[in-house]
């Protein structure tokens, strides 16, 4: 979601700073590069070496150290970042480049830098609430800079009040939504993802491998652009993405209603689930007990939750998956006919790198007029934002 992106973390010294490795975590995780600068301070509470690890870049916290190529670091590091993160925000640095005062490696490169500066304050309440920082921070909004709002709680001080950082979740979709185009601002996205199970007794059911991993990358790539999005979901052991309306079904039956209770109002619905085409004909009340012969167990069909929504079609852009394992493209061509998909991601589940389970998709996108794009394998992250693109172009 992040490729190509290059944020500058600044961390200053404060108890907090151990929640800045999460946010580089969380940025990595969405394939943004991380340069982190360290305060002297800030070294104390947590290792560069665990910042280096994490972004798998250098960390500078001295400027007067060996440089490690001919580039003047802060310059080039200030003129590098798309946006300019402080978290944790301490007092210190606040007040000094509200001030204008550059005396170290990180002050000296935000003065540099023209890229959005963040500050994501973290301090003790007395000290936040002070005037002197609430006027330092006024300042710097005056100039353009923006703050993310501590959380109020129990502070590392022992202290109750404001002060606290900004969760690294709520840090990283603030900087994301810096970075991304907002293009599915206004839009309602609806995905389904992971599979549906379908009980044959109190203690079985059959159900298929999805993970839920591409539908739920799907649904963070919408979110980003600015959709609102419902994400209809089978079990599975995702956590639940954040500012997303999770909707938790179990069978076939279920994924059909909540599907067609969000549809009519919706502008894209993304069909990535793998729900069941089959369910037991009965399901015993007791639990099956062995005996020496075989079990037979008799399936009956299940509804097929495209074909049957596709009936209420009207502006709607349907995007459909064929997950296949022979006659790829003439499968997935009929599939799209049938259940009346603008366009169907096809994938090759045969493949290890590609369909179920795995982090990576193999895909092949084609539309309903037959138009045929094959793509290299890549993260479902990256997958996510080729079918976003595609819709959102389909909903110009
Ligand atoms: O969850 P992951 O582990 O990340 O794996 C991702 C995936 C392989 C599940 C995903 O990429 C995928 O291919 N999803 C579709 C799986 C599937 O059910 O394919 P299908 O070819 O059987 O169905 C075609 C389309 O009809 C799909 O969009 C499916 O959601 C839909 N369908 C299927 C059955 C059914 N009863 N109702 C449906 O609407």
């Amino acid at each position: 979601m992040l490729k190509g992106k290059n944020i500058v973390l600044g961390v200053t010294g404060g108890i907090a700073a151990y929640k800045a490795v999460d946010v580089v975590s969380r940025l990595r995780k969405r394939h943004a590069n991380v340069d982190v600068i360290m305060t002297k301070s800030a070294s104390e509470f947590v290792t560069p070496l665990t910042f280096r690890s994490l972004s798998q870049n250098y960390v500078t916290v001295d400027m007067f150290e060996e440089p490690k190529t001919w580039d003047i670091e802060h310059i080039s590091l200030a003129q590098k970042a798309d946006v300019f993160l402080v978290a944790p925000a301490t007092a210190n640095i606040i007040g000094k480049v509200a001030n204008g005062i550059a005396d170290d490696m990180l002050s000296t490169t935000i003065m540099a830098t023209r890229a959005k500066v963040v500050f994501a304050p973290a301090m003790n309440t007395n000290m936040y609430t002070n005037p002197i920082v609430q006027e330092n921070i006024k300042k710097l909004k005056s100039l353009g800079h923006q703050f993310i709002k501590p959380g109020s709680g129990r502070l590392a001080c022992g202290d109750y009040g404001e002060g606290k950082m900004a969760e690294p979740v709520d840090i990283v979709e603030y900087v994301t939504g810096l970075l991304i185009n907002k293009d599915l601002e206004g839009k309602k996205v609806v995905v389904t993802a992971g599979p549906t199970i379908e009980p044959i007794d109190p203690v079985r059911y059959i159900t298929n491998y999805s993970s839920g991993k591409m539908g739920y990358s799907l649904a963070v790539e919408a979110k980003a652009r600015g959709a609102n999005v419902v994400l209809i979901s089978g079990p599975t052991n995702l956590e639940p993405p954040t500012g997303i309306e999770v909707i938790r079904v179990k069978t076939t039956e279920e994924m059909l209603k909540e599907v067609s209770n969000h549809f009519d109002s919706c502008d894209g619905l993304i069909k990535a689930a793998a729900p069941l085409d089959y369910r037991p004909e009965k399901v015993s009340d007791t639990k099956i007990k062995k005996n020496d012969g075989n079990l037979e167990l008799s399936f009956i069909r299940n509804p097929d939750i495209s074909q049957e929504i596709s009936k209420r079609k009207e502006k709607q852009i349907m995007v459909g998956f064929a997950a296949e394992t022979d006659n790829l493209v003439e499968n997935a061509k009929k599939k799209i006919e049938k259940k009346k998909f603008d366009f169907i991601v096809l994938n090759d589940v045969s493949n290890r790198d590609a369909g179920f389970m795995s982090d990576t998709n193999i895909i092949t996108i084609i539309d309903s007029n037959e138009n045929l794009v094959e793509y290299p394998k890549m993260s479902k992250a990256e997958v996510s934002k080729v079918i976003i693109d595609k819709l959102v172009d389909m909903l110009k």
